[in-house]
């Protein structure tokens, strides 16, 4: 048995292990969180650590054979978004006979994002928001995307409860710090519902995802269910239960069906579009009959994850980028760039023929030189980075451009594009536009409508009739896989274009 001396903010500790485990495990087994962007499969480059006296080491694939010491990188602040917006839907507040369980009844509206979880704590007694929230989500440790997290525990009761205990463990606590700032007691919580895709919603139920990463990619369930709130171990009022919303299909969750269900255009928006970009990008074309859905293999590379430099939307991370001004988030020293940053910097390449239509970058672009960075190394952007931003967008505009095909409409025909989500939230518009991530005919008609997954989770804490609209959601729905379309090859390849 070795030891290893874990440094991190404010408080070092020692632990064992034995030789022939990597760094990685060793840190994980013992509660300590390390993002892995790829699952601990040596390819993402961001679990790197320091270890003292040979430098920063990518932990995965670091086997220490003798007493070592280690630094962790400082605990990030993380940036949820936890917004809504003017186009919710406004609804009676009916939450149901469970509020005779408490004197003060509280219900908690959760959006578990494969990326961040946000949390909404709400006074049942006259619908009031009484606090929001938001956290990392600490499967992050585990892979970036849901494949990897999938790879991880597949067929492995084991891991599986790793990943649930994670993000299990990050609701406890949000719930906690909620109840103690607004001097709740975790019994006067009665209701709970959540919202998420289809694998975060197996996994924090302990249901095995696998069937979601297999073809014909059928998940245990799909369905609404409602769950006794004491089969999660919240700690939270005997009676209380949770609600988990409906999804659509594999790709297609109940953060899509929640979103959907909650916005409420005004009458001159008869047909949109609706996208919601994350780790997948997840998509719906809304007519007054129907609706078609569909995702796409967006990959995280607007989550940082494949990029070279890249990171979330955490302090320090570049957000905004232009010649003159590099915007970080909480104006911290750059150590990276997150989803945003990503776009305007692109749109800079592109904009000024660093960057070829065809996607070619000669060499490194340097954002920030190594010394005016928070980490001592520049933070660059690569050809192969400018490659996944290709391949992510042209995913994303092959889904588009399928969605309105599948509806028989022209752009002109499309009122409005609605960008739901983290990433669409913060994302420049026009950059959006530059790159080709969104439609150029849908200039001036794209709306950012904030965390509409929380909106619709909070909607159904407030009200029981809401399951109604979530039902005609899910039936009004056809979901189609883009594979299928036989446009699909053609407008990917076209779509790897910078316009
Ligand atoms: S390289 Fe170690 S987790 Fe990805």
């Amino acid at each position: 048995m070795h030891h290893l001396k874990i440094h991190s903010v404010g408080e070092i500790r020692t632990v064992g292990f034995e030789t022939g485990t990597s760094l990685l495990e060793i840190l994980r087994s013992n509660g300590v969180q390390v993002m892995a962007a790829c699952g601990g499969n040596g390819t993402c480059g961001k679990c790197k650590v320091k270890v003292k006296d040979v430098g920063m080491v990518t932990s995965c694939l670091y086997f220490p054979g003798h007493d070592e010491e280690v630094f962790l990188p400082r605990s990030l602040e993380s940036k949820v978004l936890t917004d809504q917006h003017d186009y919710t839907l406004s609804i009676e507040l009916e939450p149901g006979d469970l509020i005779e369980k408490s004197e003060h009844p509280v219900g908690v509206a959760i959006d578990v994002g494969t990326t961040s979880i946000a949390m909404y704590f709400i006074d049942l007694n006259n619908g009031h928001t009484l606090g929001i929230a938001g956290t990392m989500n600490s499967q992050g440790q585990y892979g970036a995307d849901v494949i990897s997290r999938i790879n991880y525990c597949s067929h492995k009761p084991d891991k599986l409860k790793d990943l649930q205990a994670a993000v299990l463990n990050d609701i406890r606590s949000l719930i906690q710090k909620e109840c103690e700032s607004h001097k709740r007691k975790l019994t006067d919580i009665v209701k709970v519902s959540v919202a998420a895709n289809t694998t975060m919603l197996h996994m924090l139920l302990g249901e095995d995802p696998t069937a979601i990463a297999l073809a014909p990619f059928t998940p245990k369930f799909i369905d609404a269910k409602i769950l006794p709130a004491s089969k999660l171990e919240l700690g939270l009022n005997p009676a209380a239960k949770v609600h988990v919303l409906p999804s659509i299909s594999a790709y297609v969750g109940a953060d899509v069906v929640a979103g959907l269900a909650a916005i409420d255009p005004p009458e001159s928006i008869k047909n949109y579009l609706f996208v919601d970009i994350g780790t997948n990008g997840e998509m719906a074309i809304v007519t007054p009959d129907k609706i078609w859905t569909c995702a796409t293999a967006a990959g995280p590379a607007f989550e940082g994850a494949n990029i070279s430099c890249g990171m979330g939307a955490y302090a320090g991370a570049i957000s905004s980028f232009s010649k003159d001004d590099v915007v970080t988030i909480n104006d911290e020293k750059a150590i990276g760039i997150c989803g945003s940053g990503l776009l305007e910097a692109v749109a800079y390449l592109l904009d000024n023929e660093i960057v070829s239509m065809e996607g070619n970058l000669e060499e490194d672009f340097v954002l920030v030189d190594a010394n005016k960075s928070g980490t001592g190394d520049a933070v660059a952007l690569t050809p192969k980075d400018i490659r996944e931003v290709q391949l992510a967008k042209s995913a994303i505009s092959c889904g588009i451009i399928a969605l309105t095909e599948k509806a028989g409409l022209s752009y002109d025909e499309v009122d409005a594009l609605f960008v739901a989500g983290g990433f669409g939230n913060y994302m420049n518009i026009e950059s959006a536009i530059r790159i080709g991530l969104l439609p150029q005919e849908m200039k001036g008609k794209v709306i950012q409508i904030g965390n509409t997954a929380g909106a619709g989770a909070v909607l159904d804490v407030c009200s029981e009739k809401f399951a109604k609209r979530l039902n005609e959601v899910v039936k009004k729905s056809e979901h189609f896989d883009l594979a299928d379309d036989p446009n699909f090859a053609m407008n990917f390849a076209m779509g790897m274009y910078f316009s």
